[in-house]
């Protein structure tokens, strides 16, 4: 019953922590990581065996509800999903007013934002029925808004979804189909998707899930509150990373494929050289889910035929950094994003897609903090402090006189 917030605020003081590195800003049930042991469990269960034996509907609803559904709460569940699909066709319009150019994730965000214009009947936070809908319309939608981003972006007539197919299937052919073509979609590819959604689809308190508890915190609805989320992910040191990472490896290659040059000018700390896909704010040990997917990278990419010589640039990399003070001292290994890149390249996406793929299966985790939070007896708006270093009182001068 304290109230620790409330008393350390009597108190008058303020912690400075840039990066909230050490600060909590909530108690959660959702995610456990423990960063030195490399371990991350969802609501309990460790990602490998989710990785192994689960799909990403099930994931789904254990992150958001908390329990793994019985039979018949998954197809429930799963048949919602696939009856909320479709958007509303004044919202296809919508990706008209894009440059053709334009980044998918800006889209995705807008169109994301745009639900609260469409479906005003389930905005309400505090109405659980209106939170169902919205957190359905979401899983639903968002491969939708995402294949039809694609669409644009390479000039392709949009699909309209078939709803005999599952989620993951559904947003292959949605974004690889043509409509009067017949779409085959490869069981193996679908797997290997649904296996990067479960890995992406929480992480606790990120800077996108932050993002999206903050701006739920004011009592946004979920659809403005992921949106901010999408945002977030964009940037190169969050989701971003994913795109870099390819990009990185290209460079390499046109250059000559001299790893020990890359290696030593991210050594020198040359400005803006990273090596992306290394390092992360909370592992401080091989990243549980680059374990996962170097092993689905390798078989992905064989099943697929992709002989990619970036892969081999990529292991190269591995190897020299794994074995590297630097690296070592640092405790630099490589995150999620090291060899995500690779595969969704293999199964055809562009580079500028990745992070889309990134926020689809996020997605749940975003929802499920959302939740959690408005249900918190602890909740208040995010509202940090600061340490104000700006200049003391003065006076105003007039504009002549400057
Ligand atoms: N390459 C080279 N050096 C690095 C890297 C890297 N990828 N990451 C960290 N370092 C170095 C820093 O230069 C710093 O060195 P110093 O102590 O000599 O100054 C030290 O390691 C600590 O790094 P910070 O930036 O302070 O660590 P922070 O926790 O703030 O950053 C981050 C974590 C942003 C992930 C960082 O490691 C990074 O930029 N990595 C590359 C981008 C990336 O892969 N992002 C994906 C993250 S995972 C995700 O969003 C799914």
């Amino acid at each position: 019953g304290v109230d620790l917030g409330k008393l350390l605020a009597q108190t008058g003081l303020v912690t400075l922590d840039p990066g909230f590195v050490n600060t909590a800003a909530c108690t959660s049930d959702i995610t456990y990581i423990d960063g030195d042991a490399g371990i991350l469990r969802y609501r309990g269960y460790p990602i490998e065996q989710l990785a192994e034996k689960s799909n990403f509907i099930e994931v789904s609803y254990l992150l958001i509800y908390g329990e793994l559904p019985t039979q018949q709460q998954y197809e429930e569940f799963a048949e919602r999903i696939r009856r909320h699909t479709l958007l509303h066709e004044d919202l296809k319009q919508f990706f008209d007013g894009f440059p053709r150019d334009a980044h998918p994730m800006p889209v995705l965000s807008s169109a994301v934002s745009a639900l609260s214009t469409f479906y005003q009947d389930s905005l309400n936070p505090f109405d659980q029925n209106q939170v169902e809908l919205s957190t359905v319309r979401l899983l639903a939608k968002l491969p939708t808004i995402a294949a039809y981003a694609y669409k644009k972006s390479v000039g392709q007539p949009f699909l309209y979804p078939d709803n005999s197919l599952g989620l993951v299937e559904n947003f292959l052919r949605m974004t690889f189909g043509f409509p009067a073509e017949p779409y085959e979609v490869d069981p193996a590819l679908t797997r290997a998707l649904d296996l990067l959604f479960i890995l992406h689809a929480d992480h606790e308190q990120n800077c996108s899930t932050s993002t999206v508890r903050m701006v739920g915190s004011s009592e946004a609805n979920l659809f403005a509150s992921i949106s901010a989320g999408i945002n977030a992910l964009f940037g190169p040191l969050h989701g971003g990373a994913n795109s870099a990472v390819l990009e990185m490896l290209e460079g390499i290659h046109s250059g000559g494929d001299d790893v020990d040059a890359f290696v030593n000018r991210v050594k020198n700390k040359e400005p803006g050289v990273r090596l992306m896909g290394f390092g992360h704010r909370v592992y401080k040990n091989y990243d549980p889910r680059a374990a996962i997917i170097k092993k689905t990278a390798d078989e992905v990419l064989s099943k697929l035929n992709a002989n990619d010589p970036l892969l081999e640039i990529a292991l190269k990399l591995e190897e020299k950094a794994l074995a590297d003070d630097y690296f070592i001292e640092r405790k630099l290994y490589p995150n999620v994003d090291f060899y995500t890149g690779l595969i969704y390249k293999a199964m055809g996406f562009p580079t500028k897609f990745f992070t889309v793929l990134f926020a689809l299966g996020r997605l749940p985790g975003w929802i499920a903090h959302w939740r959690e939070m408005l249900e918190d007896p602890a909740r208040k708006i995010s509202r940090p402090r600061q340490v104000y270093t700006g200049s003391p009182e003065r006076a105003y001068t007039p504009i002549g006189q400057r």
